[in-house]
């Protein structure tokens, strides 16, 4: 099938080559992540990363996630601790980040981490991704590829479906495998999770050896306040749908197949719930239903982030 979208790349070496080319020169780029496709830029570069609240419709003081390759990388511009090596040693590359002290002498952009004293960084585990951040010479500024308050994308067409001819390079990299964004954690004091995501807080609790934080934190950042994710269409939970151009996202095998019935996990998965969480969310607008209708979904491990995600798209 011919290729009607004239800045969606599949990945070969040519396209890394170019990608990394175009980088360099402080453009944009819709690339792919295990969790999500992401809008990236040069984190170093001032002009990149204003571009990237530009395109977003960002609000300024809300922070970018910063994405390296190696540790190396990452010690120029945050301090570690010994919190933060236990995570990463058992989780990364993967889709958590985490919330560290900027050093003195980091070259990012102050206006990536919204003149905060702290930095938000990830090392991502998608093949693609990584092969772009080990050609680089600096680290891309990376929030999820899709207009502020909206759904993250999930696909190289979900990008394009936002910001159309807006990018030169989108690198089609398949659909992102887990489907919702990293767990932030912060580690500049008690460890507090921030985003729960698929690395739930019962693994990461495990690991550390100690409790977390849940002091409800003032609002850190508006990325943590409550509109967010949503479709672009009502979305309405515990109830059932009520007319037929309401659709009803379902979970487990209990729910029988309806022409309106989207089902997150037959096999009531929570990981594979949240792989579909946003791509049926995306299909049911795409379809044309007027409202979404939620059943009751776990809150246990991912289920957490599931519902974190539905509430605030609900809001
Ligand atoms: O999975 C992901 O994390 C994706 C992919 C592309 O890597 N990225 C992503 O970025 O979800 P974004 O910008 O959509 O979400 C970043 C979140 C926001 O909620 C932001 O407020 C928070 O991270 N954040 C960034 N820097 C922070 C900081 N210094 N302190 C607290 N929160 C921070
Ligand atoms: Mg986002």
């Amino acid at each position: 099938m011919e290729n009607i979208y004239s800045n969606i790349y599949s990945f070969n070496k040519k396209v890394l080559k170019k990608t990394v080319k175009s980088l360099k020169q402080g453009n944009l780029a819709g690339l792919p992540t295990e969790t999500v496709y992401g809008l990236a830029g040069n984190a170093y570069s001032k002009r990149a990363v204003r571009n990237i609240f530009r395109l977003k419709k960002r609000p300024k003081n809300n922070p970018l996630i910063i994405h390296y390759n190696n540790l190396k990388n990452a010690r120029q511009d945050v301090s570690f601790n010994s919190d933060f090596f236990k995570l990463y040693k058992k989780f990364c590359p993967g889709p958590i980040t985490f919330v560290l002290k900027r050093n003195k002498k980091s070259k990012l952009s102050p206006i990536s981490t919204s003149n905060l004293k702290t930095v938000a960084i990830r090392f991502p585990s998608h093949k693609v991704i990584r092969s772009i951040l080990k050609l680089t010479s600096f680290p891309l500024a990376m929030p999820s590829a899709n207009f502020s308050t909206k759904l993250s994308p999930v696909s190289a067409y979900d990008v394009y479906d936002d910001f159309k001819e807006n990018l030169k390079i989108i690198v089609d990299g398949g659909s992102s495998k887990i489907g919702i964004e990293s767990t932030v954690v912060d580690l500049t004091g008690k460890p507090k999770i921030l985003r729960p995501g698929i690395i739930c807080s019962k693994e990461i609790k495990a690991i550390l050896k100690k409790n977390l934080s849940n002091k409800k934190s003032k609002i850190k950042s508006p990325g943590m306040m409550k509109k967010h994710y949503s479709p672009g269409i009502p979305v309405i939970i515990g109830q059932k749908p009520k007319k037929i151009d309401h659709a009803y996202i379902v979970f487990g095998k209990k729910h029988k197949k309806n022409f309106n019935y989207f089902n997150l996990s037959q096999k009531a998965d929570l990981k594979e719930a949240a792989s579909n969480l946003y791509k049926i969310m995306r299909k049911i607008k795409k379809y044309g239903f007027k409202k979404i209708f939620v059943a009751k979904i776990p809150s246990s491990g991912p289920g957490k982030a599931i519902n974190d995600r539905l509430i605030r798209a609900s809001k």
